[in-house]
């Protein structure tokens, strides 16, 4: 069984840089048409001089006849000026991430308290520039499990009260909360969702032993959020789009006594969410979801290639290369039912 769509793109990448991300390009760039790349480098990346520059890395460690377009993100810190917002829009820099100093990889540099960043924000709602959001608060009061619906409570409402203008992509969400608060907003608020949290839920990271491969940030939830995820992705509702988050480290910095977060999803991301579909009996909403949702909301025009899934059972690698390391892929070792072609054609 074969299954046409337009040629996705992910919404949510970090890709690293150096030999790492020479390492894992090319798998995104072989079936998304753009991507957006996360800004938390080490040091991350805070103005327009410096996106320039990680464009220029990725463009050259791609294939020669690659099409592949990252779109580029400011990281905000207490210190981002409305003119660094103003150039970095000069720059085709097209979006600017809110960390949460502490909530994750390298988010130290973050905002400490939102209302640091409030003219900036001001600006970006002038201009048009979209926010993304890591939603999740620091405070270590606050369990894990419950760090994304108190950020909703205590910080996302203000910010949409405050700047109901602003276009904001609430990243990664992982709850219940999360998908009622995106649903019942105004359509400037969107939400990315990864397959992780559409395939899996807590149980499958901590019973019968805890797997490591399994773990990022925001942290797997209890299944009635997956529940509420699966529906939110294949409700047709233009407000959840598709965005990996995958987030590469080496093997041994995952399994390891204090393992990174993060999930590598990206050699098969469109199998993955083939697969989450398919067992929701909703593959006729996959396009719209990895293909058009995320363009319209960012109004840019969506692809004009297309991608070929093939119902076509196959095994996912133990691991890949990395750098001078090695990397496990989400789901290594298991069977995925849906392969895709990765020679893009134009739609037909
Ligand atoms: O699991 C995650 N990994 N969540 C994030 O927010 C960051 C990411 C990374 O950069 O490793
Ligand atoms: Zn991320």
């Amino acid at each position: 069984m074969q299954f046409k769509i337009i040629q996705p793109d992910d919404w949510h990448l970090h890709v690293r840089n150096g030999k790492a991300l020479k390492s894992v390009i090319s798998m995104t760039a072989k079936q998304m048409g753009r991507a957006i790349i996360m800004p938390n480098l080490n040091p991350p990346i805070t103005n327009a001089k410096d996106a320039c520059a990680y464009r220029e890395e990725i463009l050259t460690a791609l294939p020669n006849d690659s099409t592949f377009k990252p779109l580029m993100v400011l990281y905000l810190t207490n210190n981002t000026t409305p003119k660094d917002i103003q150039e970095a829009i000069d720059n085709d820099v097209i979006a600017a991430k809110l960390y949460p100093a502490g909530a994750t990889t390298n988010s130290d540099s973050g905002v400490t308290n939102i209302k640091n960043i409030y003219h900036t924000l001001e600006t970006m709602q002038t201009l048009n520039m979209p926010l993304l959001i890591h939603g999740e608060v620091t405070d270590p009061k606050i369990d894990i499990f419950d760090r994304e619906a108190v950020f909703i409570d205590q910080i996302l409402t203000q910010i949409v009260h405050d700047f109901p203008e602003l276009k904001i992509v609430f990243e990664h969400i992982t709850t219940q909360n999360a998908v009622d608060f995106v649903r019942e907003s105004s359509n400037k608020i969107a939400a990315t969702i990864t397959p992780q949290h559409l395939l899996n839920n807590r149980n499958d990271m901590l019973v019968g032993g805890i797997k490591p491969h399994f773990y990022c940030l925001p942290i797997l939830k209890r299944a009635k959020h997956q529940t509420a995820l699966i529906t939110a992705a294949t409700s047709a509702n233009p407000k959840f789009f598709l965005g990996t988050d995958s987030a590469p480290h080496a093997k041994h910095d995952k399994e390891s006594a204090c393992g990174c977060a993060g999930v590598f999803s990206a050699p098969h991301a469109i199998e993955l969410y083939a697969q989450a579909f398919d067992q929701a009996q909703a593959m006729d909403k996959l396009e719209a979801f990895a293909s058009k949702f995320g363009a319209d909301f960012y109004d840019l025009p969506r692809n004009t290639t297309t991608l070929t899934l093939e119902k076509h059972p196959w095994t996912v690698p133990d691991e890949y290369k990395f750098g001078n390391s090695v990397i496990v892929p989400f789901m290594a070792g298991k069977t995925l039912n849906w392969t895709s072609n990765t020679t893009l054609s134009p739609p037909s």
